[in-house]
């Protein structure tokens, strides 16, 4: 199978060409958009990372060069439009799971680091200022957090937190079996959480989840961690609730506007994006530029599943990971 893979790091290059046995593997920089979808000419399968722009005229455009396949590195499959897909016959597979306790760990890895200010207390001690006014935390142990969206991610995410010795209170429309959770309407976990953590995928239902209406539901103060899509956060709202003290501490791995900025060296250019450019300003915003799934397990996983999709797309076969339009 010729396939391109575009949106590749070196780390990408390494893992794919380790797991892959027979397939024409061409590695690309660029991020698939209509302006980069032509380096698809000539190629059965294009695989795609979570910034690659699958909408419907680059679809169009991949099915006319003879693209019949998409494997997705990702779980995350929101910016693929599968109705455009299916009428063109394009099949599509991801990785459904790759490390969900790494993405799990990483929240909860923002929790600690917000809650107990370590990148402040990091710079200060590097300055040998040992002061410790300004660093003061609470005791997670007791409290309660709020986990939406208890599937893979979301489950390992409240067995860490359960064994803090936190309350958590779970939403999920299809709770998970043999968690030591209590499921909750959304607007009791909105009214009861310390910490609300978000772990569902990014639908039509699901866009700006978070608002000014369900911030203003929240307890005062609470911590708010988004590890799963930037789309779940109306970023503005979350930036009046910061000013206004409403929101506590802000922990971000995603950003709704992260397409094009995540996942390069950007560090010599001017940051176009005033909205990005406020929360940084925010002393208890901590962001990182979607590496929660960034795990050696992680990169094997995906590696070894994009194989194994194109395998079976290559054969004919069912392909367990497919994801279809309804
Ligand atoms: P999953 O499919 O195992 O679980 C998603 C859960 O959300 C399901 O249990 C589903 O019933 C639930 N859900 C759906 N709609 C809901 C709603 N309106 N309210 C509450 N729950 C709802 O997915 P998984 O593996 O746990 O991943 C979750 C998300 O994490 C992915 O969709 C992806 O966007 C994100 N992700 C982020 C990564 C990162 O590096 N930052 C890495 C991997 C995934």
């Amino acid at each position: 199978m010729r396939c391109c893979v575009f949106s590749t790091k070196p780390y990408d290059e390494r893992f794919l060409s380790e797991a892959s046995a027979n397939h024409a593997l061409t590695f690309l920089e660029p991020r698939l958009t209509i302006e980069t979808a032509a380096l698809a000419d000539g190629f059965d399968a294009a695989c795609l990372f979570v910034n690659d722009e699958a909408s419907a005229d680059v679809i169009e455009r991949l099915a006319s060069m003879g693209v019949r396949f998409i494997v997705l590195r990702s779980a995350g499959f929101n910016n693929v439009d599968l109705d455009v897909c299916k009428q063109h016959g394009i099949r599509v597979a991801r990785v459904p799971a790759y490390s969900p306790q790494g993405v799990a760990e990483h929240a909860v890895g923002l929790m600690l680091a917000l809650n107990r200010r370590l990148p402040k207390a990091y710079n200060r001690v590097r300055e040998g200022n040992f002061a410790l006014d300004g660093l003061l935390g609470f005791q997670m142990h007791g409290k309660t957090a709020g986990v939406v969206g208890t599937g893979l991610i979301g489950a390992a995410c409240c067995r860490i937190l359960r064994g803090f010795g936190m309350t958590v209170l779970a939403h999920d429309p299809n709770p998970a079996d043999g968690l030591d959770v209590e499921y909750v309407e959304l607007d009791q976990l909105w009214a009861e959480s310390d910490v609300i953590t978000l772990h569902v995928p990014l639908f039509d239902a699901t866009y700006h989840l978070v608002n000014d209406d369900t911030l203003g539901r929240m307890k005062d103060g609470v911590m708010l961690i988004n590890t799963s899509r930037g789309g779940l956060v109306d970023t503005r709202a979350v930036i009046a609730a910061l000013k206004s003290q409403k929101l506590g501490a802000l922990g971000l791995d995603v950003y709704e506007e992260e397409d094009g900025l995540f996942f390069s060296d950007r560090s010599g250019d001017i940051l176009g994006d005033d909205t990005f450019a406020r929360l940084l300003t925010f002393p208890n915003v901590l962001i990182t530029g979607h590496q929660a799934f960034f795990t050696r397990e992680a990169l094997t996983e995906i590696a070894q599943t994009t194989i194994d999709n194109l395998t079976r797309f290559e054969a004919g076969a069912e392909a367990p990971n497919e994801v279809r339009a309804d």
